[in-house]
């Protein structure tokens, strides 16, 4: 059985170490949550696995990892000044503040102010004099410091289109209206690519993205049947965007953005160009008399500058962390008990294997254990942890309800035939296998 509501897996993230409400010991703020102990270890596994398939595992991605702070011109440019903003309006009878089309059942809506434009950037002070003019945003996506390193990453590189920079990292958005946990939140994580394509094959190449992300995440364990591709109608895109195709999920609160992928066309880098007049510009962007650099290629086949179309699948890691534990998550009848367990896929379990002595106190069985867990360690695949509270049962249910794959028993048989007891977390299974066989067995799981 999945998780009823929301509500169950906050009570999982919470108890068991993956997701905290940030400031807690103060109250809490609003927005902002901390990865624990083992939702850092998701977390991570995430973003490798999202790392892997874009860099790794293809011939035309390189990764950057540009900072957080932004210079107001890069995003007076991108348009994030003028256009990334929410309406808002003001209650005057409950005194809250809500998103103009987002205000909730309790409120009456009988006197509701007009609505007005409130940009979400959040601002900060750079150096001791806070003037209001020497400020810095902090950025609302990862994108635009790749458009900026365009250059950078051509000239260092000698990469040609079709080609793609990923990078993953932090973003803040000031919203209004917070929502589901860590589902819309102030704070939070991207893993974005800007994939730069000849105009006129844009097309394609966007199709062959969405099938690609719809791969990877069915191949984190989110089922194809969660999942559903929505159109942005043309009056709802962004103001850089040509077309816009959303990955909805099924979260428990309902079907929403997972991530979206978008056609961006020569928008960003026409906009962040010098020499704009030179550059055959399709998009409407303002003239830029700031930027030092052409951001478009001239190969010796080209006749003319080129600025490439961008196409920019764009996921949001909290989302990720979200729909993924939602996925794994399950309520089983065992007999007259029952269990939680997380199936996560393996190569994102926080921790891959327990090894665990049947008595704390044998020093024997302590002993094998840890050299078990350290030649495990040593394999590199992820975290494998020395569980020894003596109490078998508990350590299971604790393992299935963190998404454990294995666990790995040391008994007394353990001391006499060098074989051990390994447990399967979805199937419950058990077997004897021998410690000299254990390293290929494991490496075999993952
Ligand atoms: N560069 C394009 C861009 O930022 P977006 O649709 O605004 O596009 C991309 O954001 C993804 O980032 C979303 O699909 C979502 O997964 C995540 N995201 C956006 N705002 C968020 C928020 N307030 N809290 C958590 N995740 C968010």
């Amino acid at each position: 059985m999945p998780a009823k509501n929301i509500d169950e897996l906050v009570a999982l993230c919470k108890r068991r170490g993956f997701i905290f409400q940030s400031n807690e010991i103060y109250g809490g703020m609003q927005g902002l949550y901390d990865y624990g102990p083992l939702g850092v270890e998701l977390k991570n596994n995430i973003k490798n696995s999202w790392w892997k398939s874009m860099v790794y595992d293809r011939d035309d991605v390189e990764g950057l990892d540009a900072a957080i702070l932004t210079k107001q011109t890069v995003l007076q440019y991108s348009g994030h000044e003028e256009t990334f903003t929410d309406p808002l309006v003001d209650c005057k009878s409950c005194g809250e503040r809500f998103r103009a089309d987002q205000v909730p059942d309790y409120c009456k809506k009988e006197d509701l102010t007009e609505p007005r434009q409130f940009n979400l950037m959040f601002k900060t002070n750079i150096g001791p004099v806070d003037d209001g003019k020497t400020f810095a945003y902090l950025r609302p996506e990862t994108a635009q410091q790749i458009f900026t390193n365009f250059k950078n990453v051509i000239d260092s590189t000698s990469r040609s289109i079709p080609f793609g920079i990923a990078q993953i990292g932090k973003a803040f958005r000031n919203e209004i209206t917070l929502k589901s946990f860590i589902f819309r939140v102030r704070e939070f994580e991207q893993m974005e690519l800007e994939f730069f394509v000849e105009p006129g094959t844009d097309e394609k190449w966007h199709k062959d993205w969405i099938e690609a992300r719809l791969s990877w995440w069915e191949a984190q364990g989110v089922s194809r049947n969660k999942l559903e591709l929505y159109e942005v109608p043309k009056e709802e895109l962004a103001h850089y965007s040509k077309a816009t195709i959303d990955l909805m999920y099924k979260f428990p609160h309902g079907v929403e953005e997972l991530e979206g992928i978008a056609n961006r066309t020569d928008f960003d880098l026409g906009s962040h160009s010098k020499n704009q007049n030179e550059l055959n510009i399709a998009s409407n962007v303002k003239h830029n008399k700031d930027s030092n650099s052409k951001l478009a290629i001239k190969e010796p086949h080209m006749k003319d500058w080129l600025v490439p179309y961008v196409i920019e699948p764009s996921a949001g890691v909290d989302r990720a962390v979200l729909a993924i534990i939602n996925e794994a998550y399950k309520e089983e009848e065992i007999g007259d008990s029952s269990r939680i367990v997380l199936s996560l896929k393996p190569h994102l379990a926080p921790i891959k294997a327990a090894v665990i002595p049947l008595k704390k106190n044998n020093e024997d069985m302590v002993s094998l254990a840890k050299s078990i867990k350290n030649k495990l360690q040593e394999l590199g695949i992820g975290r494998v942890i020395l569980e020894n509270t003596g109490n078998i049962g508990k350590s299971y249910r604790r393992h299935d309800e963190v998404g454990t794959p294995l666990c790995i028993t040391i008994d007394f048989d353990s001391l006499e035939s060098s074989d051990v007891t390994v447990r399967d977390r979805d199937t419950m299974k058990q077997e004897r296998v021998s410690i000299d066989k254990l390293r290929e067995y494991f490496l075999k799981y993952f």
